[in-house]
């Protein structure tokens, strides 16, 4: 039976030394790091998310807030509240929920934020210094995956990866990183082989780059989609994916993209959903958040 690498307890771990470090930091004169959260629209899961974030931050000594709009807000209102924000003192990070509803045109959203409170790290400069191995801002859930492999002491040099989905928030910056020279001045490259899998990939290739993976990451949103033969004996298998299905008994239920009953009898490591990755992501906005406060206190 695989390891059950456990994203809950690892996250808690994390938010408790932050909460430490902020505290301290606190101590010394600084005021709380802030956070502002912008959602637009009433999509109940995206409330959910935000409620999460907000509910973390507070915990751990961040100052947070949500900023709610209606669904017809324009994009022209939503640039205006990101400019306002950006040029106020007392915010050092700024989180625009995704996807944002009707005409606004996301990437011009996220572009409008200041890159430095970009704490999402989804800003073209951000995006940009991470493909170029600077040091920068990373995306949460990217930054999750790799925290868990460092934390878990999972050997990434040299190692064969495959990453399932492409998508510029999750899939792309975890592949940049994975196949990174661990060398360079960012400290996130990981020195692996990597493949990258997506939606027009034959099935058969799939299962092939996987079954040659000693890593598997996965993050498409397809319910179970890594099955068990499809897995190396002994590889680690992280799951990015989340989709509420109903049971036969008729209850809702949160799963990842993996077999996880099947794949924990071949794998070596695997991260449960619920209590994998998600938890982590949280945490490490969290971290985005309080170096984006250190890094605007240095340069004032
Ligand atoms: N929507 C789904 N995931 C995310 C995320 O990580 N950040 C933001 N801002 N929106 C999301």
């Amino acid at each position: 039976m695989a390891k059950i690498l456990d994203g809950k307890a690892l996250a808690q771990e994390i938010r408790d030394e932050l909460k430490i470090q902020i505290q301290n930091w606190i101590n010394i004169g600084n005021r709380a790091p802030s956070l502002r959260c912008i959602i637009v629209g009433d999509d109940p899961a995206s409330h959910t998310y935000v409620k999460n974030k907000i509910k973390a931050a507070l915990d751990c000594g961040i100052e947070a807030q949500t900023l709610k709009y209606e669904a017809t807000l324009s994009e022209e209102e939503l640039l205006k509240v990101i400019k306002d924000l950006n040029a106020d003192k007392n915010v050092d990070g700024i989180l625009i929920q995704l996807p944002l509803p009707g005409d606004i045109n996301e990437r011009k959203a996220c572009n409008a934020v200041a890159p430095e409170k970009d704490v999402d790290g989804f800003h073209i400069t951000n995006a940009g210094q991470l493909f170029l191995d600077m040091p920068t801002i990373v995306p949460a859930t990217a930054l999750a995956v790799i925290e868990m492999l460092k934390r878990f002491k999972i050997e990434t040099h040299g190692r064969n990866a495959v990453v399932v989905g492409r998508s510029k928030n999750v899939g792309m910056p975890i592949a940049v990183m994975l196949h990174s020279d661990a060398k360079h001045e960012n400290g996130l490259g990981m020195d692996a082989t990597v493949t990258i899998c997506h939606r027009y990939t034959p099935q058969e290739q799939l299962e092939m780059y996987c079954r040659n993976a000693d890593i598997i990451i996965t993050a498409t949103g397809v319910a179970k989609l890594i099955k068990a033969h499809m897995v190396k004996p002994g590889a680690t298998v992280l799951d990015v994916g989340i989709t509420r299905i109903t049971t036969a008994e008729g209850k809702t239920k949160l799963v990842g993209d993996v077999d996880y009953d099947e794949v924990i009898k071949v794998a070596g490591a695997i991260t449960p959903v619920p209590g994998g990755v998600g938890p982590m992501t949280v945490a490490m906005l969290m971290q985005n958040t309080f170096q984006a406060a250190q890094r605007s206190r240095k340069l004032q």
